[in-house]
């Protein structure tokens, strides 16, 4: 692309060894300086393209991150001083005039891409940080799979609507954002946590599908895929049911991977949710690799062994693992699956038995019986050299602790092992039942349950929490990257769903009264989705925390060490908003 300007003829990263013998004028910033001899010093020169070699007066003084522009002849760089890893590493300027834009103090921290710097001192000094061609690299990717996803949802029919940022509560489940008024002293506004009922309206508005790049804001414990403030692509479309929704999405997902990487995906499989919990241990499975869970269970129907008399044995076999884990990394396994919940983790190596077959031995192995080893060895098709771990359990213990231990031990890191799509489908309506036995949801309430299941849905009680849903995940390596449902638009159902959370129809009203009166006016059959656009960059460019991929992004602990925010109000906005700072404890 052409970026010259009025100051400027070419781009510091773009000239080549077919620019020789012209005169050009760069601007950017100076990224590193080298005397030579007395009179001469290079200076590499840095815009958003690269780095280009400058040989100026030694005299200048042009110190790091000066902003500068400079003019002068291409040639070619001597003999010996070519530089291969340089895109520009072939050429040079031949300065002839050196105009300083503008000085600059010292960086804050050093400019080399290699130097770690501490997270609150990047933050703080994010315009100088953004300069770096990782910042760059990511933002501008961020770019592309914005620009990409609008393109793909306008080209099926999508329609952007935006909506409002001062509302009342959503229900997501996390903790809203609030925002005084000033007009109603006492009243406060939430913040979105996402568009989710203003979008179901518009399908009752006729709007047919919807879509919008979103901001959402949440109040939760930050964390590396975690942020308050975070982007959605969201969308809602109307007369679809949830495969007509995969569609939509994985259109618009293939497109910005082909985008980002020139390679498109194809494969969207599905996978149930119950089939995930047995076979990866989460409802967000990471497919790159394989280490899958193998049920055991029948194995040891009847076991002699106590620690195997359980609801469920499941194992998983480490290829290698016999030779490549020491003994103190298992030990430390073993403390791992007491963390998360187990009674204990039965390790095994397999060697090969005097008959030449494969036999397991250490660990838990003198419990096992002979059939029982063989049968063990068979099922996870383990080999001599491997190492099998095993849990016994409560069914949902065993998934849990072998799910997390099969990411310890075999997932791969970010931005390796390609891009492994898969749609979570047939979620529980209910994640399970709370102290006063109502039945917690697992998606939002206005989520329809599954036609299937309609009769458990109706004897009520235990029987609840075999009722599926029509949500649905798209996981990528092991990221929830977004969550969706076919919605409920009648009112009977709507009801129904409300009575059995324990909310009252008064309170029903109360929140989402507007929802409900639009449903009498006429609702269509709805389904929706959305998806984090923050994680599908940070995976699409390789970053493990979102972070990364956000221009100014807060730390941790929810602070923004540029501006400080958030900060205390004055005693004036205080009283002109009603409110009174109570002490805090310290
Ligand atoms: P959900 O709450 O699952 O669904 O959110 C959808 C996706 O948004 C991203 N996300 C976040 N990204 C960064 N920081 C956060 N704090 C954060 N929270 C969520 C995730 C997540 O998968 N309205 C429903 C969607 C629907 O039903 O249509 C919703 O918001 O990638
Ligand atoms: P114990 O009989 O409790 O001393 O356990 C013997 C071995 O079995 C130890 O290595 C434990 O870590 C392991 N173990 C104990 N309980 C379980 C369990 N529920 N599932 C898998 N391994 C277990």
């Amino acid at each position: 692309m052409d970026l010259s300007t009025s100051m400027r003829t070419d781009m510091c990263g773009q000239l080549t060894s077919a620019d020789i013998g012209r005169t050009v004028t760069i601007c950017g910033w100076v990224d590193r300086r080298r005397e030579h001899g007395e009179h001469l010093a290079f200076i590499d020169l840095r815009d958003h393209t690269g780095v280009l070699q400058c040989v100026v007066d030694g005299s200048r003084d042009l110190r790091s991150e000066y902003v500068v522009r400079m003019t002068g002849e291409v040639r070619s760089r001597p003999e010996g001083t070519v530089n291969p890893d340089l895109a520009t590493g072939d050429v040079e300027v031949d300065v002839n005039s050196v105009e300083i834009l503008s000085q600059a103090e010292p960086p804050p921290f050093p400019m080399d891409e290699r130097t770690g710097v501490d997270e609150t001192i990047r933050l703080r000094h994010r315009y100088v940080d953004l300069r770096k061609s990782r910042m760059q690299r990511n933002l501008r990717t961020r770019a592309v799979v914005n620009s990409t996803i609008r393109a793909a949802m306008e080209r099926q029919g999508f329609v952007e609507v935006e909506t409002p940022m001062l509302i009342a509560s959503t229900p997501e489940g996390a903790r809203d954002f609030v925002v005084p008024s000033r007009k109603e002293p006492g009243s406060f506004y939430a913040l979105p946590q996402s568009p989710q009922l203003f979008k179901q309206l518009c399908m009752v508005g006729g709007i047919d599908r919807y879509y919008q790049i979103a901001r959402c804001l949440r109040d939760e414990d930050l964390r590396a895929d975690r942020q308050f403030e975070f982007m959605q692509l969201d969308a809602e479309a109307s007369f679809v049911s949830q495969e007509d929704v995969f569609e939509f999405i994985s259109e618009a997902v293939a497109d910005v991977a082909e985008a980002v990487t020139g390679d498109r995906p194809t494969e969207f499989p599905h996978i149930t949710w119950a089939e995930s919990m047995e076979r990866f241990g989460n409802d967000k499975p990471d497919m790159r690799f394989g280490m899958e869970l193998t049920e055991l269970t029948p194995i040891f129907e009847g076991t002699e062994a106590r620690v195997f008399q359980a609801e469920c044995v499941k194992g998983i076999c480490l290829e290698g693992g016999a030779e490549s884990l020491s003994r103190n990394q298992v030990d430390s396994l073993v403390d791992d699956a007491k963390r998360w919940g187990a009674k204990g983790l039965a390790w095994m190596r397999v060697a090969t038995g005097d008959d030449g077959r494969a036999r397991l031995e250490a660990g838990v192995a003198k419990f096992l019986s002979a059939d029982e080893g063989s049968a063990v060895i068979a099922a996870l098709d383990a080999r001599p050299g491997d190492m099998v771990f095993l849990v016994a359990d409560a069914r949902r213990m065993v998934q849990r602790v072998l799910g997390m231990l099969r990411l310890a031990l075999g997932r791969p890191a970010v931005g390796e092992g390609g891009f492994k799509f898969v749609w979570v489908v047939d979620f529980p309506l209910f994640e399970g039942l709370g102290d006063d036995g109502k039945p917690i949801p697992a998606h939002h309430p206005f989520t329809m349950p599954h036609p299937d299941d309609m009769a458990n849905f109706d004897a009520g009680g235990e029987a609840l929490l075999d009722v599926r849903s029509q949500a649905y995940d798209l996981v990528l390596n092991g990221w929830e990257l977004g969550s969706g449902s076919v919605r409920i638009h009648r009112n009977d159902i709507q009801s129904r769903i409300f009575d059995l959370l324990g909310i009252s129809e008064e309170e029903a009203q109360a929140k989402f009264g507007f929802l409900l009166d639009a449903f009498r006016f006429g609702a269509p059959p709805h389904a929706g989705f959305a998806f984090g656009i923050d994680r599908l960059t940070a995976l699409m460019v390789g970053e493990e925390n979102i972070r990364e991929v956000i221009a100014f992004p807060k730390t941790q602990s929810g602070a923004d060490p540029l501006t400080n925010a958030p900060g205390p109000l004055d005693s004036a906005q205080l009283e002109e908003l009603g409110l009174r700072v109570l002490p805090q404890a310290t």
